[in-house]
């Protein structure tokens, strides 16, 4: 199978990083060489913009924190995600473009128009398949806050959270070939099931 480009998504304290874990052994098991990346940080500049962006005492507008978000993305995709792609390997994103969808369309509420059009010169490769990390706020922000510091995002009102989650599940309705929505309220066995179900059919459609 050609190299496959998979991303995932999800609010504060979704699960992205611990079901990471999960998909390697799978990719393992299937012997299939990947890498591991994220975002904002993935590219030669992201370690200066994700420390920028992520920084609570940064005071940055919406419009210049999507284009921050955007020029780390360009940064990353010509530099690891490509290379990596065309050297046959799988690329597995912790974030990608629907990040920018949700957090600064969503979040922000800048026009979602006006963020696709920017994006539209930058000619980002789309994913093959993306697996959005889906949870009830409250239970999201619990959890985050169990993990310590919070960073600029994660310190933002319940509201703006809501509209994140909100955004991300009408994406996944605009696509639903390509996002796929995994209930991670449920607990680590059955959360692990439905990946393995969804990552399954996935190899059986791209097989
Ligand atoms: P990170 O610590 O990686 O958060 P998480 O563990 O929840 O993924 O921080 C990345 C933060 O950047 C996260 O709050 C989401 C935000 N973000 C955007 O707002 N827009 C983007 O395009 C991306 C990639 C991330």
């Amino acid at each position: 199978m050609k190299s496959k480009f998979i991303t995932l998504e999800g609010i504060e304290g979704s699960g992205k990083s611990t079901n990471l874990k999960f998909i390697n052994k799978y990719l393992d098991k299937k012997n299939i060489s990947y890498v591991n990346t994220r975002e904002p940080g993935g590219g030669p500049i992201g370690p200066k913009l994700r420390s920028l962006l992520l920084n609570v005492d940064s005071v940055i507008s919406p419009e210049v924190e999507m284009l921050l978000m955007l020029s780390d993305r360009k940064d990353h995709v010509d530099n690891l995600i490509l290379p990596n792609l065309n050297e046959d390997k799988w690329v597995i994103s912790d974030r990608y473009m629907d990040s920018t969808i949700a957090y600064q369309g969503g979040g922000r509420q800048i026009d979602l128009k006006k963020i696709l059009a920017t994006a539209s010169i930058l000619n980002l490769p789309e994913p093959s398949l993306t697996l959005l990390f889906d949870l009830p706020i409250d239970v999201a922000l619990e959890r985050a806050k169990q993990r310590g510091n919070l960073d600029r995002f994660e310190r933002e009102p319940e509201v703006f959270h809501q509209r994140i989650r909100d955004s991300y599940l009408s994406l996944s309705k605009l696509h639903p070939s390509r996002i796929k929505v995994i209930d991670s309220s449920q607990s680590k066995e059955d959360v692990e099931f439905q990946l393995l179900e969804t990552l399954n059919l996935f190899f059986k459609a791209n097989g």
